[in-house]
């Protein structure tokens, strides 16, 4: 076990901050050991592409590595795929995608592992892992027992689940079991750009590659790439809100973007909201707001966590007093 470590190559913001103790696991074997060692409290780390660190890390960071993808269940035209929890996620949509298995190749390119992908039901361009999940295995950290958790045991919402609830910080998943097509899949192009692109690539009927391919397109022209400006994607949810707040917002902005949920509720998107109140590409100290994605808040170099979080806490405030809207953070402020 190593101690005192910098977590700096360990998340994407690029917050530099200590470990007291670290432990690379590759197995649940290795888990159950550094289980054992009894040093709490324990922070599970995959990517590190959902976290900012405002302090050092008192106990032990696990950085979780557990790995394989083997298909579990064979039926005509699905696989039940058991993937450990370690892998990263884009690693496992390019595996699918190569093998011809659809579900997931709308959320490409998330940055991550398999493991922390159900913490907050990931999701992008109309698809969210509770439409694949089947089923997790997770370790209970108090008393190293196994337990599996159904779609159902999860509670997924948007970006939300039971492990950010009730059994926030219970448990380390150590394997997520999905469903992919392996015929007839349901391409979907609906959302944002997809249709716009797969035209521009001259594609008339897309598979799952060419969706994948379009996706990871899309993103990469907007969103920063971590490994050269820190990040951790969006940094707050897309707010929920009434059709009165909404009447209201638009009376002043006739064209603001929303969406109406099944529900009744309104999503407005927190990047429009943000970008009204000047904070898109607005630089402050080492942090700012992305000058492509007002949702994004960036590291500009060498920004500690505390100042990213103050700049959160501003825009928090703007944000409420302009439209009266809360905006919640997506990103876990540790
Ligand atoms: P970490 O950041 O390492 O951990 C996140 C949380 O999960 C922490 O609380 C951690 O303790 C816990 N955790 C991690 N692994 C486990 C485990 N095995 N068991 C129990 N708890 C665990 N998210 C989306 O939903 N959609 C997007 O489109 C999207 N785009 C992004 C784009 C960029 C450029 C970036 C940087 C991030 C984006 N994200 C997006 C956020 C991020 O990719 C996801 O939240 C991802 O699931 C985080 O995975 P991770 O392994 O990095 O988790
Ligand atoms: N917008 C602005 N200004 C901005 C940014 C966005 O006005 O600076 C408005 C535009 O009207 C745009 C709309 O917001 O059409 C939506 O923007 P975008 O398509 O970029 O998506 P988003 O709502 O900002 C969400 C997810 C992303 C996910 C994409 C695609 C959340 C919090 N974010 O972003 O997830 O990749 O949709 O599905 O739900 C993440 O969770 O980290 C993440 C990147």
């Amino acid at each position: 076990m190593k101690s005192n470590i910098s977590l700096l190559p360990f998340n994407t913001f690029g917050i530099d901050v200590k470990a007291e103790y670290f432990e690379e696991i590759t197995s649940t074997f290795e888990l159950k050991k550094a289980l054992r060692s009894g040093i709490r409290p324990l922070l599970i780390l995959g990517g590190g592409s959902n976290v900012l660190f405002t302090s050092d890390v008192k106990g032990l960071v696990v950085k979780n590595a557990i790995a394989g993808i083997k298909v579990a269940r064979s039926f005509t035209n699905k696989v039940w795929v058991e993937v450990g929890s370690g892998v990263v996620w884009h690693e496992f949509v390019l595996w699918a995608v190569k093998n011809g298995y659809g579900g997931i190749e709308n959320m490409s390119l998330i940055p991550g592992t398999v493991g922390a992908a159900p913490i907050q039901n990931i999701g992008a361009y109309g698809v969210e892992i509770k439409d694949v999940f089947v089923r997790l295995k997770a370790l209970e950290i108090e008393t190293g027992k196994l337990y599996t958790f159904t779609n159902k045991d999860c509670r997924f919402g948007y970006r939300d689940s039971i492990f950010k609830r009730e059994a926030k910080g219970k448990f380390v998943i150590c394997s997520v079991t999905f469903s992919l097509t392996r015929q007839a899949h349901q391409i979907n192009v609906s959302y944002g750009d997809i249709q716009k692109t797969l035209e521009q690539n001259g594609v008339k009927e897309p598979t799952i590659a060419d969706v994948s391919q379009a996706v990871v397109q899309i993103r990469t022209s907007k969103l920063p790439d971590p490994s050269v400006i820190g990040n951790c994607g969006s940094f707050f949810k897309n707010p929920e809100t009434t059709t009165d707040v909404l009447e209201a917002i638009l009376k002043n902005n006739p064209t603001a973007p929303h969406y109406h949920l099944p529900d009744g509720k309104v999503k407005i998107p927190a990047g429009w909201l943000i970008e009204q109140c000047g904070w898109k590409g607005k630089r402050v100290g080492n942090t700012g707001s992305y000058e492509k994605q007002a949702l994004v808040l960036i590291n500009y170099g060498g920004a500690n966590g505390k100042e990213v979080r103050a700049l959160a806490d501003q825009i928090i405030d703007s944000v409420k007093l302009k439209f009266g809207i809360s905006l919640e953070p997506e990103v876990n402020i540790l």
